[in-house]
């Protein structure tokens, strides 16, 4: 199977901010009109990259008004969804409120989220049903924490969590699926994977969906790489065939920072098919 991307690929390539727990709904306002600003005068075309922000959930709605109400070309997302549709479950925010409010995506299994809030693998599972009951497509964000890649098993780890997010999937939810591969020892520590090492995870997570489902799913899912990523590496991961764009955390609260990351996606040469 081909795994690399060529000129007639699906894949449009994604840049991607997590605001994580920071900007309140004024903030937020602040930085998305600095964003499309910066965007706009870098002549940021929206038909060959997609920028997407994902903003705490108090800031969601203002957000995502910003964006209907000024024409904005970027999607949203939410950072966390429940399992569940409606109900009796306090604190926890529905697919389908999301959805009403026009977010496209929604981030699932965060490290942070993993790590902090105790959420399984089953639950994450639940999670990205609860997003495709709605129409969002789940970000399912997977990846190893450094004692794992100490020991070399990295990619088996990685592929693990990658086979119970998606367990019991339809081909055609899982061809529109993000996956973003965020090592635990590159989130906001200034430690970036190299980017052959980005690209050695995305072909073995492509191969891996090629297995589980079929090749036009391993063709068409998108695969971002996430972890310090900053405008001055973002170049190098994003030239990688198998990377379709990143997830970036710190450096996406900065307007001219995050505009430069997305002016960083070069069109792509075609691969002569083999
Ligand atoms: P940093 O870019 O701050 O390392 O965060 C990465 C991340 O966790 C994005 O989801």
């Amino acid at each position: 199977m081909t795994t690399s991307t060529n000129s007639s690929s699906p894949r449009k390539p994604l840049i991607a901010g997590n605001w994580k727990m920071n900007m309140d709904h004024v903030q937020g306002t602040d930085l998305l009109q600095h964003l499309a600003e910066a965007l706009s005068e870098a002549k940021h075309d929206p038909e060959r990259v997609e920028v997407a922000v994902f903003p705490p959930f108090t800031t969601l709605s203002t957000v995502q008004a910003l964006i209907q109400d000024d024409g904005l070309n970027l999607s949203s997302g939410g950072q966390d969804v429940s399992p569940f549709d409606s109900g009796a479950y306090t604190g926890d925010t529905s697919a389908q409120f999301l959805a009403k409010l026009g977010c496209k995506y929604v981030l699932v299994g965060h490290s942070e989220r993993r790590t902090i809030h105790n959420e399984t693998d089953d639950i994450l599972n639940a999670k990205v049903k609860a997003a495709y009951r709605h129409s969002i497509v789940p970000v399912l964000c997977v990846g190893e924490g450094l004692e794992i890649r100490q020991t070399g098993a990295h990619v088996g780890h990685t592929l693990t969590q990658l086979r119970a997010g998606v367990e019991g999937l339809t081909k055609e939810h899982a061809s529109r699926l993000v996956i973003a591969y965020e090592p635990v020892w590159a989130i906001g520590t200034g430690e970036v994977a190299g980017p052959q090492d980005a690209q050695d995870m995305c072909t073995a997570i492509r191969a891996e969906l090629g297995e589980l489902f079929d090749a036009d799913v391993a063709a068409t899912a998108r695969l971002l790489y996430g972890g310090s990523v900053k405008a001055n590496n973002a170049s190098a991961i994003l030239n990688e065939p198998d990377v379709d764009g990143v997830l970036v955390g710190g450096a996406s609260l900065e307007a001219a920072e995050f505009a430069k990351i997305a002016g960083c996606e070069q069109p792509r040469t075609p691969v002569p098919a083999s």
